[in-house]
């Protein structure tokens, strides 16, 4: 008898509605700031052909290599890049990307990371307490785990993990030191948690909160949706499917803000947040916490009087005539351009 191991998988949450969100066409130009396993990517792939270009970016390089495999069918039309979503314009400039129809973000981590040996995201296999998305990074989990103060340390677990019991565990994590593996770790969190019963295991937030530590994520997600603004071409879409209400918080302010700002460069496209139906949470336990916000680029009238000048028709703009719908094209051409 053979025994066959699967490979792990990662399937891709909200699809459907991503495509629909992205308003994906024939011809357009996409970045997947997330690429992953590359399934959002294929599906923008498949939409937007004949034509259509896809820049893929993720700071995993194990991840690349199964997306460049994935994606290899799809030829030219993919360019996939080893890169931090933090760069997000310097790469695009560096590959000379940009105005672009959509920009991606599918948070958080993939489930070939959260199932991949050695990689320490979860407590479900022993191994170091790495938690680094590329190998680039300095610091390690068990590196804030060992060396960080007590405080320090329960500041994470709080702000990262939303954890009540985050200074128990804190003083727990510092009584046992060193820590290396993910299974000390979950053992020390469970001692700290004696007597708490939930639906989760109790290590659960404390491992969420050193992942987003040992990542940035958050930080990075600040700095990348204000760069990929910038890269949208007028009418372009933003899309960013988050998993944990830290994330969710950052891009429905951002969202928020850009959109009703009194010069504002966003427009809402859906004003309630879109989540996954109870057949895809079923099919795809993992989509359960999944959140889906979207917005379109528009220009704002600065930027409508600036691009006119610049192609020089100002005379009609200050006579208030960039209303007219003849102007409003031309606005849109010269700022495809830009
Ligand atoms: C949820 S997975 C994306 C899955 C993908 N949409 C798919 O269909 O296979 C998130 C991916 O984002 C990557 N990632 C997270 N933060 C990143 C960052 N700051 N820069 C680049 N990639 C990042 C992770 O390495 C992971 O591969």
């Amino acid at each position: 008898m053979s025994l066959m191991i699967a490979a792990p998988t990662h399937i891709p949450v909200l699809v459907k509605e991503t495509i629909e969100a992205l308003a994906v066409q024939p011809g357009g130009r996409y970045i997947d700031c997330t690429l992953g396993a590359g399934g959002h990517a294929a599906a923008i792939l498949d939409k937007s052909s004949p034509g259509g270009q896809l820049l893929g970016i993720d700071a995993d390089p194990e991840a690349i290599k199964v997306a460049k495999s994935r994606l290899e069918v799809y030829g030219d039309s993919a360019l996939l890049v080893n890169e931090n979503f933090a760069d997000l314009e310097a790469v695009c400039i560096k590959y000379d990307f940009f105005p672009v129809h959509g920009i991606l973000f599918d948070l958080g981590l993939s489930s070939l990371q959260l199932n991949g040996n050695g990689r320490g995201f979860s407590f479900q296999h022993d191994a170091p307490l790495d938690m680094r998305f590329s190998p680039s990074q300095e610091v390690t989990a068990a590196d804030i785990v060992n060396t960080y103060s007590e405080s320090e340390l329960a500041h994470i677990i709080k702000t990262y993990g939303e954890e009540g019991r985050s200074r128990r565990i804190a003083r727990r994590i510092v009584q046992q030191r060193p820590i290396e593996t993910t299974l000390q770790l979950a053992r020390t969190v469970q001692q700290a948690s004696r007597g708490r019963r939930g639906k989760i295991h109790p290590a659960t937030k404390t491992f969420q909160a050193l992942r987003i530590a040992v990542n940035h994520e958050l930080e990075y997600l600040e700095v990348a949706l204000k760069q990929a603004i910038d890269l949208l071409g007028f009418e372009g879409r933003l899309v960013v499917i988050s998993y944990h209400s830290l994330e969710d918080r950052i891009v429905k302010q951002f969202m928020r803000q850009e959109s009703s700002a009194d010069e504002a460069r966003l427009r809402l496209i859906n004003k309630r947040v879109i989540k996954p139906s109870e057949v895809e949470v079923q099919l795809n336990p993992r989509s359960r916490s999944a959140k889906l916000r979207a917005a379109e680029r528009i220009t704002n009238q600065r930027e409508q009087y600036m691009v006119a000048k610049e192609y020089s028709f100002p005379g009609e703009i200050e006579a208030g005539g960039w209303r007219r719908p003849g102007l409003l094209k031309k606005l849109q051409r010269a700022y495809a351009v830009l």
